[in-house]
């Protein structure tokens, strides 16, 4: 901490995600974005007029992090690079005593992820941006399932599609800077939502597919996988598909939960009745705003205060990792089973 009552937070990467970070630190507060950085100066500059008009403070803007590491003392950053960024910028954050709350897909690889593991060492004040299970209906369900309401999980389903205009030209689209297609980027949120409401997944097989012309990642994916309690889940992603659509689907022995992304609140239905019902916020410090980012700024500044990171750890990261391993291995193998530690 520096001593100041505010914690002073970095934004490293100025574009669509760095954006996001900064308005919801200056939604939950306690906080003050101080220095932005990304190597486009006008992206950068647009980033700092836009915390300024907020909070009415314009961060320092750099063009690098390592000058942005040396010139301010900082209690935290957020990495909202492109993920061949990732570990390289938390590593140098970290090793600096700086917290990090480092974007999704973690790394490109499980096994650069690994590597990053290794040379930070255990427990370091390290969060990853698995957002989804911050979403209010994520923890409706959650709570939900705990309730003991639905029974048992039998099977859910994860669907985030929409159609991604301009993929072609973007850095999504690079497979040496994305590390991957859909099934990273977007799977490793539905994967995060699968291990918090059902657990571990211990067998993964995939299917991938390319639909948009000259793309050189797969742009949809369909993931089958087993969690260690029996639990069977399947997700959908594409970017290939309008209209869009993001929805968990929950079927339990005892009724059914339906998160849609957009309705205020999850509805579920218990036994044969066709009455639905809806899931209801059960602790202010949880998302209040409505809003997964909100609920994932919330619990990080609450991390770096603490000194302890509880959610989305790096050890969720490594598991969300190896789901993601095994589904690529699975998909060039055509689509047989992976069974994971196996
Ligand atoms: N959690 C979510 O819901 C969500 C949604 C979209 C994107 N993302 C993730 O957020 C990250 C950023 O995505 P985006 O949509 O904001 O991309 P973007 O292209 O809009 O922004 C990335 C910015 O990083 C800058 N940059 C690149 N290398 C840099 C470096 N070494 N140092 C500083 N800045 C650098 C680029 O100039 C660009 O302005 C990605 O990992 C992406 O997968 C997460």
């Amino acid at each position: 901490m520096t001593g100041q009552d505010e914690l002073q937070i970095g934004i490293i990467g100025a574009g669509s995600m760095g954006r996001t970070h900064a308005r919801r630190y200056a939604d939950v507060g306690g906080c003050l974005v101080v220095a932005v950085c990304d190597p486009t100066t006008t992206t950068a500059e647009a980033l700092a007029d836009d915390v300024a008009e907020r909070t009415g403070a314009r961060p320092k803007v750099y063009a690098d992090l390592g000058s942005l590491l040396a010139a301010e003392k900082l209690d935290a950053i957020s990495v909202c690079t492109p993920p061949n960024d990732h570990a390289t910028a938390a590593a140098s954050a970290l090793e600096r005593g700086v917290a990090v709350l480092c974007e999704k897909p973690p790394t490109r690889t499980g096994a650069e992820l690994d590597t990053l593991a290794a040379r930070i060492g255990p427990d370091p004040m390290l969060q990853f941006g698995m957002c989804h299970v911050f979403h209010p209906g994520v923890q409706q369900a959650n709570d939900l399932l705990t309730s003991g309401r639905l029974g048992d999980v039998v099977h859910l389903n994860v669907r985030f599609a929409h159609r991604f205009d301009g993929l072609q030209d973007s850095w999504f689209a690079d497979p040496e800077i994305a590390g991957g297609g859909i099934m990273l980027d977007t799977l490793v949120h539905s994967v995060s939502i699968v291990r918090v409401l059902v657990g571990e997944p211990r067998a993964v097989s995939a299917f991938t597919h390319t639909a948009i012309p000259g793309i050189r990642v797969e742009d949809s994916a369909v993931v089958s996988l087993q969690t260690d309690s029996g639990t069977v889940a399947t997700m959908q992603a594409s970017w290939a598909t309008p209209p869009g659509s993001a929805m968990v689907d929950i079927y339990g022995t005892k009724g059914q939960a339906v998160i849609e992304y957009g309705q205020p609140a999850l509805r579920y239905r218990i036994g044969t009745k066709q009455q639905w019902r809806h899931g209801e916020q059960q602790s202010e410090t949880r998302s209040a705003a409505g809003d997964r980012y909100h609920g994932q700024a919330h619990s990080f500044l609450t991390a770096v205060r603490s000194g302890h990171v509880s959610d989305n750890t790096i050890t969720d990261a490594q598991a969300v990792m190896r789901v993601l391993d095994a589904a690529y291995a699975s998909a060039q193998a055509g689509g047989g089973a992976v069974v994971l530690g196996g």
